[in-house]
């Protein structure tokens, strides 16, 4: 088999569809992956990134939207997994035109790929490819979208955490609890605020002093501490890594004091077998794509018309799935990273072969 960009043909064909989409004159060079539509059009955002090169973008975008299959299968939403990525500083290369160009690709496939903002892509950027394209979404507030994806996925993290509360601890509340947040930006800052609400405690770092600040000027009773090493140190009871992947390597498990993982980035686990070392040490990891998927489900939501209370309604069942994830954990003696997996599978097998019964028209 020959081999694309490096990468091996069976990895290639673990996807329905690769788009390839260039446009010279305006700079584009994108990559629109759709995993599978087993449940529905493939949902996922656009990240915009100065990729070394084509193999480097391939690869993310084949494991992001394979990801998003699997979150968009959890988080009980009609949806496959879909992803872009757009190869460019987003600083420099971004423009009207780009955006626009790209926006048509994105209207040429039908409607099997809905987008949305991604690192790199903001919803004003969804505003502008909206205006190319019927399948955007998470636009601004003003155009009719759902706006800053933030707001639920916090919220989600925090169901989630009170999920995970409840199975280590035997009590849902988070009150008198210590609660170590790493990054406190836009998710990180607004799950302060539900932990905080709520009678937690609260340490933060993050590597930018300005936002350690904003969190403290708000709530002087706000703990910092230097780095995110002294954080996994730190005595506490649940560690939430809301900055970037890759925050639970060998180390970070030998040292983690806390009793609970949960917190809002993605792709925490830095290897396959870091959900093994969790189990073996004690600690409870509420797996990440389950927790942090309140933003899907607010930008899903908005393609019926955004309703809030809706979609806030929908991500507090994360509560309920995440109790789920760690009962089919206990029951199946897997890691709850693996029981995600295995329900996310099942969803997608079960009703996605709904699909072969046909309705009539
Ligand atoms: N925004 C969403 O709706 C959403 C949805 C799902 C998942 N996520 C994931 O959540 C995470 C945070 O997203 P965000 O939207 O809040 O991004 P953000 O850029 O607003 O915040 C990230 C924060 O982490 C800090 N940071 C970076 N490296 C750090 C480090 N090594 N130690 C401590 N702090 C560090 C940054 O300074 C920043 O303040 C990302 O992994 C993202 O992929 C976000």
């Amino acid at each position: 088999m020959t081999d694309v960009f490096g990468l091996s043909h069976k990895d290639q064909t673990r996807h329905e569809q690769v788009v390839f989409c260039a446009d010279d004159k305006s700079g584009l060079y994108a990559i629109i992956a759709i995993h599978n539509t087993a449940l529905g059009p493939g949902l996922g955002g656009t990240r915009f990134y100065p990729y070394p090169d084509e193999s480097a973008a391939l690869a993310d975008v084949l494991n992001l939207s394979r990801a998003m299959a699997y979150k968009n299968a959890l988080a009980g939403l009609d949806h496959g997994g879909g992803k872009a990525v757009i190869i460019g500083d987003p600083a420099t290369d971004k423009s009207e035109a780009l955006l626009r160009a790209y926006g048509r690709f994105v209207q040429s496939l039908g409607g099997r790929y809905y987008t949305a903002a991604d690192v790199g892509t903001y919803s004003e950027d969804m505003d502008v490819i909206a205006r190319e394209s019927s399948y955007v979404t998470g636009r601004t507030v003003a155009n009719g979208g759902a706006g800053d994806s933030s707001i639920l996925t916090a919220y989600g993290v925090y169901q989630g955490m009170r999920a995970a509360a409840h199975h280590a601890f035997g009590a849902t509340s988070l009150r008198g609890r210590r609660v170590g947040v790493e990054g406190v930006g836009k998710v990180g800052h607004r799950l302060v605020e539900h932990i905080l609400a709520e009678g937690g405690e609260v340490v933060v770092c993050d590597v930018d002093e300005r936002a350690v600040d904003r969190v403290r000027q708000r709530h002087p009773e706000v703990e910092a501490v230097a780095d995110s090493a002294a954080l996994k140190r730190s005595d506490l009871d649940v560690y939430a890594p809301c900055a970037l992947g890759g925050a639970l390597d060998d180390t970070a498990v030998a040292e983690l004091r806390a009793k609970i993982v949960c917190g809002g980035a993605n792709n925490q686990l830095a290897h396959p077998g870091v959900e093994k070392q969790l189990a073996d040490r004690g600690i409870l990891y509420a797996p990440d794509y389950l927790v942090n998927s309140g933003g899907v489900i607010q930008v899903a939501d908005e393609i019926a018309g955004f309703d809030m209370d809706r979609a806030r309604a929908r991500t507090a069942q994360i509560f309920d799935t995440t109790l789920k994830i760690f009962a089919i954990a206990d029951d199946e003696g897997v890691p709850p990273a693996v029981a995600a997996d295995r329900l996310a599978e099942r969803r997608m097998s079960e009703v996605g072969r709904l699909r072969a019964i046909w309705p009539g028209r």
